[in-house]
């Protein structure tokens, strides 16, 4: 298993990861992934195993503080560590680049997604989430 920049012709593979896991696609158009990658092309990562695509992660940077979403492993591929390994390469380029701190946003009922963070040293914040729509 490998770890690279994502590559744009890796798009199928990685909405294929999204809907395999139930993930929102919204806002990951190919056309928004190719603008950000045009501003940093090393924050959108991909697991590679025998040249298919089995895992995915999105990053971005605002100062010193970086977020990431849209992480996702293949259900056949999971509890490897792949999950794991995403995380860790991201948090490397976040910290190379002067990131400091890393927040992330979780489903509170998703005690699965609580569990991983937290075996990744994530702390849950008290803060709560508003959001508006303006679409
Ligand atoms: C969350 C996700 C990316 C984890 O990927 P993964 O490759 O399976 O994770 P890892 O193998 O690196 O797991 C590392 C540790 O996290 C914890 N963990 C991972 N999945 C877990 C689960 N389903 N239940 C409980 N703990 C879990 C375990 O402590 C695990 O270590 P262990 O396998 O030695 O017990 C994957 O389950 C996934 O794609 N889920 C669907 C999409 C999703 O929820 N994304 C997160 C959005 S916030």
């Amino acid at each position: 298993m490998k770890i690279r920049n994502f590559r744009l012709n890796d798009y199928a593979q990685v909405l294929h990861i999204w809907r395999a896991t139930n993930l929102d696609q919204e806002g990951a158009s190919l056309d928004s992934i190719a603008k950000q990658i045009s501003w940093d092309s090393e924050l959108i990562l991909v697991a590679e195993e025998d040249e298919k695509v089995i895992g995915v992660i999105m990053g971005s940077i605002d100062g010193n503080r970086a977020y990431f979403y849209r992480l996702s492993v293949l259900p056949e591929f999971q509890r490897r560590g792949i999950g794991h390994q995403l995380v860790s390469e991201l948090e490397n380029r976040f910290r190379a680049k002067g990131v400091t701190e890393v927040v992330i946003m979780v489903n509170q009922n998703s005690r699965q997604a609580l569990s991983f963070y937290r075996s990744l040293g994530y702390q849950v914040e008290q803060l709560v989430t508003l959001s508006k729509s303006i679409g």
